[in-house]
C-alpha cells in the first residue's frame, strides 16, 4: 500500500516512522509519500491562502497549489480530505481502506478549504467533533489505524482479530503477571486452563465493558438470547 499526504507540514509526520508502522516501511510493506504542496506555488512568496471572499476572519486554503499538487500524483487512489465537517472515522473504514492499493490525505490549515477543493476528493472525514488547528494529527491517526491493519505490518503475535470494534464490542480485560499484585487478583477462570470457560469469560466481559462504556454501539450490535441472558447476570 501506498500513501500520499499533502501537507504544508512533512516533519510532523516522524511518528508514523517509528515502532511498528516504522518497521513496515523499512520492510517494504507499506510507502509513505509526503508532500509539500507550498512546493507548487508560483508566486514569489509562495502563498497557498488567501482572504476569505465575501470578508470574514482567517485565511483559506487555495485550490490551485493542491490541485497542481495532486495532479503530480501517479498514484492517488482514494483521495481523502481530513475536516471537522466530514464523516466521523471509524474501524471500519480502518478495514476498507487498509485493502486500498493507494490513498492520498489532504491536510488542511488555516480556518480551512476553499470550498472548491472538496470536489478534488472522494471522502472528507473527520476524527471527532473537535477542532484541530490542522490536518496532520487526524491523518497521522487514520494512517496508523488503517496501516495496522495491512497483513504484516503487526507481526504474527499481535492480531486485530479480539480488538475492540473488530466485533461491534470493545475488547475484553486482559491481565499478566504477576496473579496477584497488592491484593489485587487475576480473576481465577484465567488461570483455570479451561479454553472454554476463558472464552465464554471473555465474550461476557467484552459485553460487560461495552454496556458500561459505550452502550451505543450495542444499537448495532444483535444480541442473541444467549448474550441476553449474560447480561442480565
Ligand atoms: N482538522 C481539524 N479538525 C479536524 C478533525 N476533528 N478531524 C479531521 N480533520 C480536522
Amino acid at each position: 500500500m501506498k500513501i500520499n499526504v499533502l501537507t504544508l507540514f512533512p516533519d510532523m509526520f516522524t511518528p508514523l516512522t517509528t515502532s511498528m508502522l516504522g518497521r513496515g516501511l523499512e520492510d517494504g510493506k507499506w510507502e509513505l509519500n509526503l508532500v509539500n504542496f507550498r512546493d507548487f506555488t508560483t508566486d514569489f512568496h509562495h502563498h497557498v491562502d488567501d482572504t476569505p471572499y465575501g470578508g470574514g476572519a482567517g485565511m483559506v486554503l487555495q485550490i490551485m497549489p493542491i490541485k497542481k499538487a495532486l495532479d503530480s500524483l501517479e498514484d492517488q487512489g482514494k483521495v481523502i480530505i481530513t475536516a471537522p465537517q466530514g464523516r466521523t472515522f471509524n474501524q471500519e473504514r480502518a478495514q476498507s481502506w487498509s485493502q486500498e492499493e493507494n490513498l492520498t490525505f489532504i491536510c488542511g490549515h488555516y480556518e480551512g478549504f476553499d470550498q472548491r477543493i472538496y470536489d478534488l476528493a472522494d471522502e472528507v472525514v473527520s476524527i471527532g467533533d473537535y477542532v484541530l488547528t490542522g490536518g496532520e494529527l487526524p491523518t497521522m491517526s487514520m494512517v496508523d489505524a488503517t496501516v495496522r491493519l495491512v497483513p504484516g505490518i503487526l507481526g504474527n503475535a499481535a492480531s486485530p482479530v479480539d480488538e475492540s470494534f473488530a466485533r461491534g464490542l470493545l475488547e475484553y480485560p486482559q491481565y499478566t503477571r504477576p496473579e496477584d499484585f497488592a491484593g489485587m487478583k487475576v480473576p481465577q477462570v484465567l488461570l483455570s486452563g479451561n479454553h472454554q470457560k476463558i472464552a465464554q469469560w471473555r465474550h461476557k466481559e467484552a459485553l460487560r465493558v461495552t454496556y458500561l462504556q459505550r452502550p451505543d454501539l450495542l444499537a448495532s450490535y444483535e444480541l442473541t438470547k444467549e448474550e441476553e441472558l449474560m447480561l442480565a447476570e
